[in-house]
């Protein structure tokens, strides 16, 4: 099982909010040394610490940091990028390049370090997904970390004959650079990092760091509308054209879509709070009424409200997904 105790980390992104910490947490649980890479490493004011360029779309700087940190046994394959604007609207060379960053890079930071790995016992790789792996939001960020999951699922079937064990982290938003500019709960950076490394350390395959994790995987097998409330356009529809006394009609509705419990109210308001970097929180109709019942809970009567608030603004249109989903 991987110990930090002893052990000599090697970080990329190390100078961001998640990649700062995974260092000092590093050194606080007794690493030999960490490798602080970037793409403009910084001075760490500690001798354990090495700066080092590694930039994970360019594959000159992977390989002389492989050779340059040939005692690493355990990898962050931490660096990440952000998307602005929808997906359908991204030229193509800016949905490439973010491909770059989180998918064909952490592919070949592990490709380059795999040797390494080896020659040091097994080691671990431990990738950084996201809660958007498997919670889909406008723009290219979600598909970048669905792809690296998977990516990080062969990877440790792959690597286990050399005896690496390979760690998929999926968290939600993060107080970090990267959600600066969102105004939604955020959690504690260094109880993110915490959480990856206790599940490093107990030998877990894959860590749900937070709430949100655990909740939107609890919920893969649910009907879609459990992760997408945005599609259940097709019942306020039918609810705006309905009346307040058809209370058992929509309940019967509402159950007809599996949509009911606290979380999903959550889920929802997370939903439409815009993707990472993607932009900001729509401040519209529809999104004040979705906040309210995500506070109240997604319930009938509250979902009623909804679809009363639109039918008295005026706004009977079902809403596509994006404009559900963004201010963009
Ligand atoms: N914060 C969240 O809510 C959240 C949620 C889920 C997953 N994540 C993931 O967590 C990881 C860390 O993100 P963060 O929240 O700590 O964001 P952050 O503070 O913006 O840090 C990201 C780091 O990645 C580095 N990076 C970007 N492109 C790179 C490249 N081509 N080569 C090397 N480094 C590169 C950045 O380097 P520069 O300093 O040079 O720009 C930055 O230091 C990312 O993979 C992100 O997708 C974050």
């Amino acid at each position: 099982m991987t110990q930090l105790e002893d052990s000599v980390v090697l970080v990329t992104g190390a100078n961001g909010g998640l990649g700062t910490e995974f260092v000092r947490q590093a050194l606080a649980r007794g690493a030999r040394r960490v490798y602080a890479t970037a793409r403009k490493p910084r001075d760490w004011d500690d001798n354990r610490v090495v700066p080092l360029v590694l930039d994970v779309t360019d594959s000159a700087s992977i390989a002389k940091a492989a050779a340059g940190a040939g005692d690493t046994t355990v990898v962050l394959n931490n660096a990440g990028t952000g998307a602005r604007g929808r997906l359908i609207d991204t030229p193509l060379e800016e949905v490439r390049a973010i491909y770059e960053a989180n998918v064909f890079g952490p592919i070949a930071v592990a490709q380059a370090f795999a040797p390494v790995l080896a020659k040091n016992g097994g080691g671990a790789l431990v990738d950084v997904h996201s809660a958007l792996s498997w919670l889909a939001t406008p723009g290219a960020y979600s598909s970048t970390k669905a792809a690296l999951w998977s990516v990080t699922n062969t990877l440790r079937l792959e690597l286990a004959g050399q005896g690496t064990h390979v760690v998929g982290a999926h968290l939600g938003y993060t107080d970090t650079p990267l959600t600066a500019g969102l105004d939604v709960d955020k959690a504690d950076p260094r109880d993110i990092v915490a959480a990856v490394y206790d599940g490093l350390e107990a030998g877990d395959h894959e860590v749900l760091a937070d709430d949100t994790s655990r909740w939107v995987k609890q919920n893969l097998s649910r009907p879609l509308n459990a992760l997408y409330p945005q599609l259940v356009h097709e019942v306020t529809s039918v609810l705006a054209r309905q009346s307040l006394d058809h209370e058992e009609q929509t309940l019967g509705e509402l159950r007809r879509y599996g949509i009911f419990g606290r979380a999903a109210g959550l889920a929802a308001a997370r939903a439409l709070a815009g993707p990472l970097g993607c932009g900001t929180v729509r401040q519209g109709a529809r999104h004040r009424a979705i906040s309210r019942t995500s506070r109240q809970s997604w319930g009938a009567t509250s979902t009623t409200e909804l679809a009363v608030q639109r039918r008295s603004s005026g706004r009977g249109r079902p809403g596509s997904a994006t404009a559900w989903s963004s201010g963009r």
